[in-house]
Order: structure tokens, then C-alpha cells, then sequence
């Protein structure tokens, strides 16, 4: 083992909603890795907290008539619960409403401030003139400027997923009053990204704390063009700390929230007798930042940035992962595929999600897919039918016999398995747990294979037999006795072995497997290390197969708990006004009449858009590969440029298209269709998508 100290983050959750199966991609790779350099005997530990303000949280706490700080404490108690749920383990789980954050906010903030980052400008802001007060993002709701869907908040579209900023909202009402705002300049503070240019080049190129196809993201997407300064003040009244030298001003909550990690520390060094600057100012301390890729550019951006001009460590890597998918689609509140943690864990064993999430991490940032008929077949093939196969064949003739008191011959599967440990670990290391698992497997196999052939329900016979028998002698009776035992004492040293090896993955198997064997797990190197002489506890189930039922159950309750949700947001929609305008019409006149068969000729149909990028030489054009299912797919040349400026949020998006369009040879390539969407052009175009549920190929008629 070597002397690494770890210091190791999950991202901060909301502290305005529950943990659902989204969330648990995160916590599952990220606990795993640590449980990894744990049982490595590395100095390693995992922080997190959350993620308490901002105006999100004033609104939700509002709506249940409580202070923000009561409605963050119900929060974070129901947060442990899940994450307890789910075995994950953190060493200090804080809040970023925390003494300690706020010491290191304003600590970092002066040396950023004497690094000449910050600026002041004047903005103009939506401002609610009955309630008095500048309108934060969550404070304003109006249809999305992209899609033109209906009651969306001032910044991101729950339809369509494009960011915006509040003004540019259409036909904005504050949530506050139901007034329209009215556009008011007020002073903010900037921090000036673009001053840490030279900075973050190096980081982004040299470091080696990104995953490739994250570094040549910033690259092209952001270092390309002028650092756009980052707005890093908020009004009062505001959720947050305020800034000490700006009153009357809060900070962002985005500025505070990565600083939650150091506050999150602080935590736990002043109850552990430690120095947070051993964790964060000693170079030799490693930092690993477990995140999604919805948050790259803060934490690749700014917080690099803020960091180094504080003087602390920089992130050694930031692990970057995608977004989850239920059978295919985004998780469904309809489909009852938005699963709440809570909702799961009265249903399924979590053991079965932390190895199917598990079986499909890499060291990329692809979207993991939760196919539940697959987890059902994997969790049932491997885990119940490969791993605890090997205890359940074994424990009971081991209950009655102990286990031997040498390792019997076993034809080299022990010293095989062994010989695994680097590989595993590397996998491991690598956030490769797929591979990890599949190497384990490959032992586990071999084990049963083992157990098929000695076959110790049979010799458990034969030794019946023999004690049974008057004639047999007590040489042939010991000699049964011990054969059965061997047999079982190499079934269940492999046994171990892999569950030695699968421990960070499945903490609730190891911990039954220590009862079971009357021995802790300890290091990855028990995994080296026979077990013999022990006695052996009475078998207990150790895991049940995956039933249909549960998962069928599951779904519904998810069905269920949404319900309500659906009937508030159905009342929201009858209470707004559809006063839109005629303009558009206006603008476009009505077509002369068609006949159907007119309209038949076009073969519109839903696409995927599966890949997006800019056609850098052309002024108005987007290049999108659509998916029609299966392997159809076809390119498309889109003038929506200005309208979407970060193409690859387009990614995954259903479209509606005409297929059946002659294609036309372009300056960069052939065109295979037209992308239908309204609008009068330019930064106004609008998509059009089906409803949720639609497949890509399907016609419109
Ligand atoms: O995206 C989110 O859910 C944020 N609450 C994550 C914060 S991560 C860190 F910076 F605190
Ligand atoms: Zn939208």
C-alpha cells in the first residue's frame, strides 16, 4: 500500500428535493470508489453536504410556511436516510449553510478579490414592483424563449432543457405577486474568467485531472472564444452568505456550493482531531471530484479558478459522468420511472442497484440506461446465480463440519484468484467497475464449475452412507468426512475471495458473508489469504432473486407519489391566461386549402437527434445526425445556429422531420431531410417535439 491521503466529493445535492435513482449514479460510483481505496488501507475519505441556497430554497420553504433554515434541516435529515438506504457511506455529510463554508467563502473570496478577478457592472434584472425586490431565476416563471412551453422557470426549460436567462422568458409573471416585471438595472459583481485564461489553458491541457473528451469540450466550446465573466452576486433578500464588502449582496449560490466541499471537511477535521490543510493545501493530497456532466463547466471552470487563486490544491481529477435513462427514455414522472430512492428501497433490495449501476460504469461520460427486465436477468444470473450460488451449495455441510484446518488441494483456483488482485484493483482504480465485475466473474465461474464437479450433496451421501454402514471402517468414515469438508472449505474460500473483491460493490453481501464465516473483511488482501479452522454460522438467505412483482410495484407507487404533483400542475395551467398574441399569424398567413393526400406526400416523421455540432464556415447552420431507430439514421443540414448555440444540448432530443424530401448536395455535405420547427428565424426558431412516450421512425399523420 502506498501513502496516499483522498480526499473524494460527490456533488452537493439541492437541499429542495428528494433523492431519487438519478442522484444514486453518482453516490453509487462514488462510494464504491471509496470503499475501493479504503479496503486498499489508503487514507481516504469522502465528503459531501448539501447544497442549502438560493432562491429555490426560500420559494419551497415558503410553500410549506416554515424559515429556509427549518425546511433545509427536514431536507438534509431525509437525505441521510436515503443515502443510508443505499449504503452510502460518507465521512462527513454537512451543509453548506455551515459556519466553516462561510469562513472559506470569504477567505477565498479576498484572494480572488486581490488577484484582480472581480469586477462591477450595472445589469438589468426582472424586477416585481408590487413585492419590491429583483426576481431571481426561480422567481419568475413565462414560456421558454426556445420551445414555447408554458409555465417555466427563468432558468431552464423542464421541456425542452434549454438554459436561459429570466429576460429572456416569454411573457414573464413574478411567482411572487403574479405581476409583470419590469426590467430595472442594479450593480453586480463578476468574477472575470477570462483573466485566468493562461491558467486554466494549462490546467485543461496538462493537468490530466479531465477525462479526454471533457478536455476537448472546454476546448471547443469555451476556450475558444472569450470567457464570458461569471456573475457572482444576487440581491437581498437572498438565501445565502452575505458578501462582506458588497452589503446589501449574496452571494450566487453556485459560488458557495463547491466551497460546501472544504466547509464539508472542516466538519469533520475539527470532530477528528485533523487540519483541514493537510486535505486541502498539502500538494500531496489527491482531490477527486465525482460529478455529472450537467455541472462540467462549473467545476472545471470557475472552481479551478477560484481555487487557485486561494492557493489551494487543485482538483486531481474530476470524474465526470452522464445522465441516467429509464428503459431507454429520460426518467418518466408518467411512466413511473422518476423513482425516488424512498420509493425503491420499500420495494427492491439496493444491492441489486449498486451492482447493475456498477456493471455499467466506466471511466467515459456515456448515459447509463436502467433497463429493469436486464438488472432483473443480471442481478439474478450473476449475483444470485453465480456468487451467493457458492455459499448457499456449501454453508450448510460447513455449519455441521467447520471449515478444514489446512487449505486443501483446489487445483490452483485459490492461488488463480489471487493472482487477479492487480487487474481488479486497476479496473477499480480506474472507475472500471464492468470490467472489475467481469474479471470477478470469470472467478466465479471457475467456482462453481468446482462445486458442480465435487459435488458435495453427493459426498455429504456417500459419508451418510458410510456412517450408516456396520461393515465400513473408521479410517473410510473420516476419510468421507474429510472429503466433504475439503470440498466445502475450497467452495467457500473462493467464495470469499469474490466477495472480498466485490465488497466496495456490495457491502451488505460482505458484511453477511462476515457473519456467515465468523471473519471481518478487512483489506484487499484477505482476498490473498485462506481461511481455515473456523467455524462456520448457520446459512442465511444472503440474497433473494429479483421479482417482476417488485419492480412492477415499484412503478406504480412511483405513479402513485406523482399524482399529486400532476393535479397542482394541471390546476397551475387552468389559472394562467392564454392571452397570445396574433402576431404570429399576422406575420404568416394561413396557407391556401390542401387536399389529404396533398399532405400525405410528406412523410414527417419523429427523429433522435443523435449527434450536433456547429458547420464552423457556415454563418446560420447546424450539422444533426438523426436517428430514425435501429440503424437508420440521416444527416441534416438545420440553419437553427443562432437559436441553439450549444448544439450538443440538442443531443438525445426527439424532433419532428421530413423524411421523404429530395436530399440536396450542400457546400459541406449532403442534406437528408428538413428539420420542422416555427418561428420567424434567427435566434427565434422553436424545435417542434412530440409528447413523451413518441419513438423515433414513428409517421405523423
Ligand atoms: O447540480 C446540483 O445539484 C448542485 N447542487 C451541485 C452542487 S455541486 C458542488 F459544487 F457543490
Ligand atoms: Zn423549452
Amino acid at each position: 500500500m502506498s501513502d496516499r491521503r483522498i480526499l473524494v466529493t460527490s456533488a452537493l445535492p439541492y437541499a429542495n428535493g428528494n433523492i431519487h435513482i438519478g442522484h444514486l449514479v453518482e453516490y453509487i460510483q462514488t462510494d464504491v470508489w471509496v470503499r475501493f481505496q479504503k479496503l486498499r488501507g489508503e487514507n481516504c475519505r469522502y465528503f459531501c453536504a448539501d447544497d442549502t441556497h438560493g432562491a429555490a430554497i426560500t420559494i419551497s420553504a415558503n410553500k410549506k410556511g416554515i424559515s429556509e433554515e427549518e425546511f433545509i434541516a427536514e431536507v438534509k435529515k431525509a437525505h441521510l436516510e436515503d443515502f443510508g438506504g443505499f449504503d452510502i457511506a460518507f465521512d462527513n455529510y454537512g451543509s453548506t449553510n455551515s459556519p466553516q463554508t462561510k469562513r472559506f467563502c470569504n477567505f477565498i473570496w479576498e484572494k480572488i478579490r486581490e488577484a484582480d478577478l472581480v469586477s462591477e457592472r450595472e445589469i438589468e434584472q426582472l424586477y416585481d414592483p408590487v413585492a419590491g425586490r429583483f426576481l431571481a431565476d426561480r422567481f419568475v416563471r413565462g414560456a421558454c424563449p426556445k420551445c414555447g412551453k408554458k409555465e417555466q422557470y427563468g432558468d431552464s426549460c423542464e421541456g425542452c432543457g434549454a438554459v436561459y436567462s429570466p429576460t429572456e422568458l416569454i411573457d414573464p409573471k413574478s411567482v411572487l405577486s403574479g405581476a409583470t416585471p419590469e426590467l430595472r438595472k442594479s450593480k453586480h459583481l463578476f468574477i472575470e474568467v477570462e483573466k485566468a485564461r493562461d491558467f486554466l489553458q494549462d490546467w485543461i491541457n496538462n493537468s490530466g485531472a479531465l477525462q479526454p473528451e471533457i478536455a476537448n469540450y472546454l476546448k471547443a466550446q469555451f476556450l475558444s472564444d472569450e470567457l464570458w465573466p461569471w456573475d457572482i452576486s444576487r440581491p437581498a433578500p437572498y438565501f445565502g452568505f452575505e458578501i462582506p464588502d458588497f452589503p446589501g449582496n449574496y452571494w450566487y449560490v453556485w459560488y458557495d456550493a463547491p466551497i460546501g466541499y472544504i466547509g464539508s471537511t472542516c466538519e469533520w477535521c475539527e470532530k477528528n482531531g485533523e487540519k483541514v490543510e493537510d486535505w486541502w493545501n498539502d500538494p500531496k493530497t489527491e482531490i477527486h471530484h465525482f460529478i455529472g456532466k450537467d455541472i462540467t463547466y462549473f467545476h472545471t471552470l470557475f472552481w479551478p479558478t477560484s481555487l487557485n487563486a486561494a492557493g489551494f490544491n487543485l482538483p486531481t481529477k474530476v470524474h465526470i459522468h452522464g445522465f441516467l435513462t429509464v428503459d431507454g427514455e429520460k426518467m418518466s414522472k408518467s411512466r413511473g420511472t422518476f423513482i425516488l430512492a424512498r420509493t425503491y428501497l420499500k420495494h427492491l433490495d439496493p444491492s441489486y442497484l449498486r451492482y447493475f449501476f456498477s456493471s455499467k460504469t466506466n471511466s467515459h461520460v456515456d448515459d447509463l440506461d436502467l433497463n429493469l427486465e436486464e438488472m432483473e436477468l443480471k442481478v439474478n444470473a450473476d449475483l444470485v446465480g453465480v456468487v451467493v450460488n457458492l455459499a448457499s451449495r456449501t454453508a450448510k455441510f460447513a455449519h455441521e463440519l467447520g471449515l478444514s484446518e489446512t487449505y486443501p488441494d483446489d487445483g490452483g483456483l485459490f492461488a488463480e484468484g489471487a493472482s487477479k488482485s492487480d487487474e481488479i484493483a486497476a479496473s477499480y482504480e480506474a472507475c472500471d467497475y464492468g470490467k472489475a465485475i467481469r474479471t470477478i466473474l470469470e472467478c466465479g465461474y471457475r467456482a462453481n464449475q468446482y462445486i458442480e464437479n465435487v459435488a458435495p450433496w453427493n459426498l455429504k451421501k456417500e459419508w451418510g452412507k458410510l456412517e450408516k454402514d456396520p461393515n465400513a471402517s473408521e479410517e473410510d468414515r473420516a476419510a468421507a468426512k474429510k472429503k466433504l469438508q475439503d470440498a466445502v472449505t475450497v467452495g467457500l474460500n473462493l467464495f470469499r475471495q469474490i466477495v472480498v473483491y466485490l465488497s466496495p460493490i456490495l457491502p451488505d453481501l460482505a458484511r453477511k458473508t462476515e457473519e456467515l464465516l465468523n471473519t471481518k473483511i478487512t483489506s484487499w488482501n484477505d482476498a490473498q489469504t485462506f481461511l481455515v479452522g473456523t467455524p462456520v454460522n448457520e446459512y442465511k438467505h444472503m440474497m433473494t432473486r429479483v421479482s417482476k412483482e417488485g419492480i412492477q410495484a415499484m412503478i406504480e407507487e412511483s405513479k402513485e407519489t406523482l399524482k399529486s404533483e400532476a393535479s397542482e400542475n394541471a390546476e397551475a395551467a387552468s389559472a394562467s391566461k392564454w392571452d397570445d398574441s396574433a402576431q404570429p399569424l399576422v406575420d404568416e398567413p394561413l396557407s391556401e386549402t390542401i387536399t389529404i393526400d396533398d399532405f400525405m406526400k410528406v412523410d414527417l416523421r419523429v427523429g433522435r437527434i443523435i449527434e450536433a455540432e456547429q458547420v464552423k464556415e457556415a454563418r446560420k447552420l447546424l450539422k444533426l445526425k438523426v436517428s430514425l431507430g435501429g440503424t437508420e439514421t440521416r444527416q441534416i443540414f438545420a440553419g437553427i445556429k443562432a437559436a441553439y448555440p450549444e448544439p450538443e444540448k440538442l443531443v438525445g432530443r426527439l424532433i419532428v422531420f421530413v423524411a421523404n424530401l429530395a436530399p440536396r448536395q450542400m457546400k459541406f455535405g449532403l442534406s437528408e431531410g428538413m428539420v420542422v420547427a416555427a418561428g420567424p428565424g434567427g435566434p427565434d426558431v422553436f424545435l417542434t417535439s412530440p409528447d413523451e412516450g413518441a419513438q423515433p421512425g414513428q409517421r405523423l399523420h
